[in-house]
């Protein structure tokens, strides 16, 4: 997608997309006198109106076509309705088969209402760039169509940080949908050696900052990272440990670790998914696509930061050799583990990779994303994530970000009468208890934090919102991304 800017609104397109917010009259009649007398009958009409979200469609002086968006009251105008206001152009002239479109929309919002415009131009690159994603490639096209290939975007205001904004928007939606394909990707095709390989190709991309390394079945045993051995047994693919790490910064610099859940199918093992819950399990390795988006756009935009990206990564499958009800395993941290539920295993691989992490990479702090608990979905369901720290600066920091990204997060608690939650009478911890306490997102922290030590850790459970049953503005059917914008945007601050 070429995203050009200029001063002035380009008459060289196939449509023009111009916004109207409540009580502004004279604008139209400065572009053109019989455009403002139609939209003052349609107005009145109530065909179209200025709340945010109705559409009207004309025509130029009998000759360029006019898409007009309401878009509410000025005090209204934010970046995230910016987002969601260029998507709606977007699919419009995608289901229109435009091939190129201008607009106001940003200079509309922005020259009234002042903002940064460097998130200006993030979030205009954003709207865009994800709400262009599909993932239609096993389909077989019906009907030859026009891609959307440039838009024209009108901005009067200063330059250089705007163009920045566009730059680095155009590279966090672009990394966004790289993580959206990976998790669209069915499983027969993201297997572990999959998602190694990828972390591979980035590291080769960028040589000079970017090396990577892979654990396998062997350097597992070795190390002892038998939580991730377990959870792996029942599957042909191999189980690994796969680390990122992003050198952007100082030297001496503390890197930030992000450490994902890779699960490239979760079929709950002998404690077996249902119908109805088991069809979209091949999202589970949906933290470790994010692991590897992020870093790939780290790389992409050359951030001045240390960032190290890791994930565990295996499939929870059903055979004669998958761990069973009644396991003890003893984790990386020497901790044991009883297995009370196989379909708890999302925070049984992340044992061993929050463990291995701090040890081996001593990070100043640790964020895991982890699609770990449908319960985090009743609480808040799909379009805000759940968040738990043991630093409140972190979760502070982490949860700016959300609103700026507008990839939110909640916090729960991590309670001081829940933290025996998770105690067993056979092992140090055990993986679920269903009855107790509820909670079960906060029991899923409960368990991870026996195997963080020391460092500032944040827990981000995304299973809510990784996936959506229907579209909804930007964010498509299927894989969302969500939780790559939020970390790039707390990573860029
Ligand atoms: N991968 C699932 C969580 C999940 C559910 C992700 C729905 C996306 C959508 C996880 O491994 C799981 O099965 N968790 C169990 C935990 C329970 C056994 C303590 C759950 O949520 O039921
Ligand atoms: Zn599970
Ligand atoms: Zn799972």
């Amino acid at each position: 997608m070429d995203i050009r800017v200029d001063e002035k609104l380009t008459e060289e397109t196939d449509l023009l997309v111009l916004g109207l917010c409540e009580g502004d009259k004279d604008y139209y009649k400065s572009i053109d006198k019989d455009l403002a007398d139609e939209l003052e009958r349609v107005i009145k009409a109530k065909i179209f109106s200025s709340k945010f979200g109705s559409i009207y469609t004309t025509w130029l002086k009998n000759k360029l076509r006019v898409l007009i968006l309401g878009v509410g009251t000025e005090k209204e105008f934010s970046i995230e309705r910016l987002r969601r206001a260029l998507a709606r152009a977007v699919k419009y002239a995608k289901g229109n088969n435009i091939e190129r479109f201008s607009t106001n929309l940003v200079s509309y919002f922005f020259q009234r209402k002042a903002e940064d415009e460097r998130l200006i131009g993030r979030g205009a690159a954003e709207g865009i760039i994800l709400a262009s994603y599909s993932f239609d490639k096993y389909l077989t096209p019906k009907e030859e169509k026009k891609p959307l290939s440039t838009i024209f975007i009108q901005w009067k205001k200063e330059k250089k940080s705007f163009e920045l904004g566009l730059c680095e928007g155009t590279i966090i939606a672009e990394s966004t949908n790289y993580v959206r394909d990976l998790v669209n990707e069915p499983s027969i095709l993201v297997t572990t050696d999959y998602l190694a390989a990828q972390a591979q190709a980035i590291a080769k991309t960028f040589k000079k900052t970017v090396s990577v390394r892979v654990l396998g079945r062997k350097e597992l045993e070795k190390e002892g990272c038998n939580a991730i051995l377990a959870v792996g047994k029942g599957s042909i693919q191999e189980p690994k440990l796969v680390i990122l790490e992003y050198k952007g910064g100082n030297k001496g610099d503390q890197s930030t670790a992000i450490v994902g859940k890779g699960i490239t199918f979760d079929t709950g093992g002998y404690n077996i998914k249902l119908t109805g819950y088991i069809e979209t399990m091949k999202t589970d390795m949906a933290g470790a696509a994010i692991v590897l988006g992020t870093i790939k756009c780290l790389a992409k935009l050359n951030v001045k930061k240390n960032v190290c990206g890791v994930f565990a990564t295996c499939e929870n499958a059903v055979s004669g050799s998958s761990y069973k009800p009644g396991d003890i395993i003893r984790a990386y941290n020497k901790k044991t583990i009883e297995i009370t539920n196989t379909d708890a295993e999302g925070r049984v691989v992340l044992a061993d990779a929050l463990a291995y992490t701090e040890k081996n990479y001593k990070p100043k702090q640790i964020i895991d994303l982890a699609t770990l608990t449908g319960a985090c979905f009743v609480a808040l369901g799909n379009q805000i994530s759940g968040a738990i720290s043991t630093n409140k600066d972190l979760l502070r920091n982490l949860q700016k970000a959300g609103e700026e990204s507008y990839d939110r997060l909640w916090e729960l608690p991590l309670l001081d009468e829940y933290m025996d939650g998770m105690d067993s009478t056979v092992a140090d911890v055990k993986n679920s208890e269903p009855i107790k306490y509820g909670a079960g997102t906060i029991m899923g922290a409960v368990f991870l934090k026996q195997f963080v030590e020391k460092v500032p850790w944040a827990h981000l459970d995304i299973a809510g919102t990784t996936f959506l049953q229907e579209e909804k503005e930007y964010l498509p059917k299927g894989a969302t991304g969500a939780g790559t914008r939020l970390l790039l945007y707390y990573l860029l601050r």
